[in-house]
């Protein structure tokens, strides 16, 4: 991250960055769903902030891709951000995760669905190639299917081909993820998972991640948690350490080695998210995050 050569560069927060296979992608990564038409208003405040990390998906129902493309090529045009230093990650969403917008022909067969969502995304975000390419989901609750299979081998194709330069899978199960990685001749580099407190904010997805070498990726660190994070002991820890509960989570989740994302709207809490990596919390501090649904 050469913050020196982008004009706003030189005044914004930088995030560590984060290694994965043997580079880096950006530390913390801003989430662009349920924006709408303030897509591009609120991904252009993210970049001027300092994030270098978005999160998209060719998902209508949920995202506004092109305006995330939008918000994009202006920042480079305008020197805010280079494109080789952003990490650009989009998905392919199943039939049943979409509303009537699709990005794909319903009645093609997966390989071909998952090749015009990739030729769409491309378009919509105005670039040659993705860093990280995501399977929403797998195609049912259990397990994982021949279409599920057939869909990552085309994603691994777009990666032979040099379209991505990673492959992630999102709201898996351990079972789920261990069949794919089992599987894949391309495992994911990537899981995105929401993160539950009450699961030890994904325990068993984590180790397993961890022991393969699979960066995990938390969503709702915030919005899924809210009860464990009214806890005493938490608010304790809170203001011992001087900081917003929105920090100490992500400090937390950092910690535990999460690549974060948030998906805040509000100018402040982008900056006090980026901010989040800059004190320490004790091991002890860490476990209290960590088992804090079953904290007394
Ligand atoms: N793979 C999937 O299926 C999936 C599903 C859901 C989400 N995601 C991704 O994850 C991204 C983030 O989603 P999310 O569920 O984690 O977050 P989110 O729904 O966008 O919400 C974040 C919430 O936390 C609040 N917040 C953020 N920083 C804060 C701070 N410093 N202090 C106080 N409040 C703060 C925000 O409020 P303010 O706006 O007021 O700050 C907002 O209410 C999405 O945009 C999307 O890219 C992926």
């Amino acid at each position: 991250m050469d913050a020196e050569r982008t004009k706003a560069g030189a005044n914004v927060k930088q995030v560590v960055p984060f290694p994965v296979r043997g580079t880096a992608v950006p530390g913390f990564v801003y989430g662009t769903a349920w924006k709408e038409q303030e897509t591009e208003r609120l991904v252009r405040l993210a970049l001027e902030a300092g994030f270098r990390g978005i999160d998209t998906a060719n998902q209508r129902r949920h995202y506004f891709e092109a305006g995330v493309g939008a918000a994009v090529s202006k920042a480079i045009a305008d020197g805010v951000a280079r494109r080789d230093e952003l990490f650009l990650q989009t998905k392919f969403t199943f039939r049943g995760g979409q509303d009537h917008r699709l990005p794909y022909d319903p009645n093609a067969d997966p390989a071909t669905q998952v090749r015009q969502s990739f030729a769409s995304s491309l378009e919509h975000l105005q670039v040659d190639t993705i860093d990280s390419y995501v399977l929403h989901g797998p195609s049912s609750r259990f397990g994982l299917t021949g279409v599920d299979h057939a869909v990552w081998q085309t994603m691994e194709e777009l990666f032979t081909a040099g379209k991505t330069r990673f492959l992630g899978v999102s709201n898996v199960d351990l079972d789920q993820l261990e069949e794919l990685v089992a599987h894949a001749v391309v495992p994911p580099a990537f899981v995105q998972n929401r993160c539950f407190a009450r699961d030890g904010w994904d325990h068993d997805v984590r180790e397993f991640c961890r022991a393969k070498g699979i960066v995990y990726q938390g969503f709702s660190l915030l919005t899924a948690n809210g009860r464990e994070l009214q806890h005493p002991a938490f608010q304790r820890l809170v203001a011992r350490v001087g900081k917003t509960p929105a920090q100490v989570v992500f400090r937390f989740a950092q910690q535990v080695g999460m690549l974060r994302l948030t998906g805040t709207t509000d100018p402040v809490h982008m900056r006090e998210d980026l901010d989040a990596d800059g004190f320490d919390l004790t091991d002890d501090d860490v476990r209290l995050v960590e088992t804090i649904a079953g904290a007394r």
